[in-house]
């Protein structure tokens, strides 16, 4: 993904052969005003309400990928969000657990989380703060709430790896709020996470489906006008206020997530209070998935292996 400054400019490359999720495709049902769509301007394939559901130890969370309205968007596996200001909510948080085959990433908004690994590593998230961990041969890890009371508000994305990388080393990336880059490209603050908007680097370095992650405040009113590489599969998920998305003008709300259709840039206005919105986008994988609880490989055997490693207690052995 990368900016409309005056010219176009595509700086993430197409795979060749990209696949599309199934959950991916423009659909008919909204008219579409030629005098205000572009013919490269993605629509908005679907609007997906979060679906509150429970993980961890009984933390409250919202579900839009990995819910049954849309159970992948290749690459992405899973988004919860986790917003409330009841203890009782998410005071238990995510004792240790393991992971394998695929990369967790957790953004955090307000409130702080501390996070520590079976290899020692161990790191607060703050506001503001992303944590890129790909998990890779295997992690086995805890994310508790920092807090006994006030907002906990943050997201945890899950991103696959492809066969080729679903044993490699566990890595981190932990990036505190002041080495995220800002510019504006809506009339307020853009914090650009990972990939570049406004030939602005993202801190988040070396992740092989080559994400764009954008953390876009809209002025009451701003118009967005942002190119994504035609072969990313992407999502806008709404934080505050509103938004009239595509060349449709598909309103999302809060707690909702707009899968992009095809195209190459992603245009939305702001609605009377601005608005605030994660922008998300990355190549898709297209190898078949198994998944079950905390792994995510390509087959059920892989799948079982992981299952009798960790009972075995070799999952992190490198
Ligand atoms: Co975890």
């Amino acid at each position: 993904m990368s900016v409309r400054v005056g010219r176009r400019s595509f700086l993430a490359a197409a795979p060749a052969g990209a696949l599309w999720a199934a959950g991916c495709r423009s659909t008919t049902d909204a008219p579409i005003d030629p005098r205000k769509a572009s013919a490269e301007a993605r629509g908005i394939a679907q609007v997906v309400a979060a679906q509150q559901t429970k993980d961890g130890a009984g933390v409250a969370l919202g579900r839009t990928i990995g819910s049954r309205a849309l159970p992948l968007l290749d690459p992405f596996l899973m988004l919860d969000e986790i917003r409330s200001d009841s203890p009782g909510d998410y005071l238990k948080g995510f004792p240790d657990h393991p992971h394998r085959g695929f990369e967790t990433v957790t953004i955090m908004i307000d409130g702080a989380m501390e996070h520590r690994d079976s290899v020692g590593n161990h790191g607060r998230l703050a506001p503001g703060s992303v944590q890129w961990m790909t998990a890779g041969r295997g992690i086995i890890h805890s994310e508790m709430p920092k807090q006994e009371s006030g907002l906990l508000w943050g997201f945890q994305l899950w991103v696959n790896l492809p066969r080729r990388l679903k044993m490699t080393a566990p890595r981190y990336q932990d990036i505190q709020r002041p080495d995220v880059p800002e510019t504006s490209l809506a009339g307020g603050p853009t914090r650009v996470l990972a990939g570049s908007a406004a030939d602005i680097r993202g801190p988040v370095e070396g992740i092989v489906v080559r994400p764009t992650m954008l953390d876009v405040t809209f002025a009451p009113g701003a118009r967005l006008e942002l190119e994504v590489a035609p072969a990313h599969n992407g999502f806008v998920y709404l934080l505050s206020g509103s938004l009239d998305a595509g060349p449709e003008a598909r309103r999302i709300t809060p707690r909702e997530l707009g899968v992009l259709g095809t195209g190459s840039t992603f245009v939305a206005t702001a609605g009377g209070d601005g608005a605030r919105a994660l922008v998300v986008s990355a190549e898709p994988i297209g190898e078949p998935i198994a998944r079950r609880g905390p792994f995510v490989m390509n087959t059920e055997d892989e799948l079982q292996r992981a299952f009798d490693d960790y009972r075995a207690g070799r999952l992190t052995d490198g």
